[in-house]
């Protein structure tokens, strides 16, 4: 076993851990209190003119509530920073990890299990370092990973018009052609019902994913995404809709771009209308899905969201008017529909049972492969999302990097035509490269803000 240079602290008021850590048989700096601080001063104070540790080896037995404040901010001062909690209680593990905890350790495992601890954090030093350093140069996360993801948001003015079915059901579809490269996020942060639908008992839920160390670290970041048996990532909302305080918009644009920059794609599912959260994943989108139903009051909502969305140039990217729950013989035909909402319908779904069936059983309809006509439209959905160069893959690492070159759009057709969207070649995209996907300012954030708030 190697153990790679660099300073390794023991910060303890418990000899116990001094006894464990030098069994372990590394070199240590220790810094010893009668009690632990709960602020990093005290403890950074001690290393004078030494250079910041790489790992700190952090007494979780003497005041274990003490300890977890310690981590929080020993991390957040210096992310640089991988902390090893000693614990004799299982129960801290999540605790510790959401602190900011890079591993934890029970005492009774042995001076073997902390060694491995401490190998694991320079390990994932290494690789956190550039990482870090490249994020506070160009102050945003962009270079945590290869891959420049797709974004894809589901949004609507209302609720019950089908955005969690069509988010569930297009990412098991994204993830039955890429397996463990696509991610769901369940946005309807105060009532999401996206592990509903997918019959998921997540562990970690979204606040876990913009705090502590996964915050930093995509590595530490996919440890606590929920898994789905189609090889989809999940994110699920809060269980509780007072957590969805705790979030903010930077938090969620911020989480975006860094599963953009591991997976293939992420899809976000939204609450109804334009929320704060909604609005800064708009910002990050690369495709937009905009849903109604037929109903009056739910077409001229979608035109109204257009129009916001439009004033906000959030529509520059590749969008798909669906209309769901489409039938014949309703009130509003679909040239009507696109006569109020003065843009083209992409896509009809068509009302099924086999939905709420499918929503009650927490299986998609594009897993399940049950036959209906809503399936076969869904299929279609998830066909027009794939770019070029994802449409025939060959499953695999070699699939891992968007090739962006041929990024499609859908060229607007005039109100009243039925015939299916032209898929073009988009110029604008044609020269970018894989590196170079459009990341919005900042400043263009506050203005959205402000539009918004008016
Ligand atoms: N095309 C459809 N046919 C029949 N029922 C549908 C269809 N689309 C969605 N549903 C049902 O409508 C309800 C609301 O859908 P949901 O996806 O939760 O909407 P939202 O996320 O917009 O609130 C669910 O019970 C779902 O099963
Ligand atoms: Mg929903």
């Amino acid at each position: 076993m190697t153990i790679t240079s660099g300073t390794i602290l023991l910060v303890s008021a418990a000899p116990d851990v001094e006894e464990l850590l030098t069994e372990t048989g590394v070199t240590f700096v220790p810094v010893l209190f009668g009690g632990l601080p709960d602020h990093p001063d005290p403890v950074l104070l001690q290393l004078a003119d030494r250079p910041r540790p790489a790992v700190v080896v952090l007494d979780g037995l003497s005041n274990p509530m003490i300890s977890l404040r310690l981590i929080a901010r020993l991390t957040a001062e210096d992310p640089l920073i991988s902390v090893i909690l000693v614990v004799d209680r299982d129960d801290l593990v999540l605790d510790a990890v959401r602190s900011g905890a890079r591993d934890v350790v029970v005492r009774g495992s042995g001076p073997e299990e902390l060694r491995a601890a401490i190998d694991r954090a320079f390990r994932s030093a290494q690789h956190l370092r550039p990482s870090i350093a490249e994020q506070q140069d160009i102050d945003e996360p962009t270079g945590f990973g290869s891959t420049n993801g797709r974004i894809v948001t589901v949004v609507s003015p209302k609720g019950g018009v089908g955005k969690t079915t069509v988010a569930t059901n297009i990412a098991v579809g994204l993830a039955q052609r890429f397996p463990v490269r696509t991610v769901l996020v369940d946005l309807d942060i105060q009532f999401g019902d996206v592990a509903s639908a997918l019959d998921l008992d997540p562990e970690y839920f979204l606040p876990d994913t913009v705090q502590g160390q996964a915050r930093r670290d995509p590595m530490a970041l996919k440890t606590i995404l929920t898994q789905h048996s189609t090889g989809l990532y999940v994110i699920c909302a809060p269980d509780s809709p007072i957590e969805a305080d705790t979030i903010s918009g930077e938090d969620v644009a911020h989480l975006l771009q860094m599963l953009a920059s591991e997976f293939m794609y992420v899809v976000v599912d939204t609450a109804p209308g334009l929320s704060e959260h909604t609005l800064a994943a708009l910002d990050q989108t690369t495709d937009l899905i905009l849903l109604s139903s037929m109903e009056v009051p739910g077409v001229r909502g979608l035109r109204k969201e257009l129009d916001t969305l439009d004033q906000l140039d959030l529509l520059s990217t590749s969008r798909h008017v669906v209309i769901n729950f489409a039938e014949t013989h309703g009130l509003l035909g679909i040239a009507d529909i696109e006569a109020t909402i003065k843009a083209p319908v992409d896509l009809q779904l068509p009302r099924s049972k086999a939905a709420s069936d499918s929503v009650n059983q927490g299986v998609p309809l594009l897993q399940s492969g049950v036959r209906d006509p809503l399936t076969k439209q869904l299929r279609v959905l998830v066909d027009r999302l794939l770019t070029n160069s994802d449409r025939d893959p060959l499953p695999g690492p070699s699939n891992s990097t968007v090739d962006s070159s041929s990024l499609r759009s859908f060229r607007r057709r005039p109100p009243g035509s039925d015939a299916s969207p032209t898929i073009v070649l988009d110029s604008t995209d044609a020269g970018r490269t894989a590196k170079s996907r459009p990341r919005r300012a900042a400043s263009r954030w506050s203005r959205t803000r402000k539009l918004v708030a008016k």
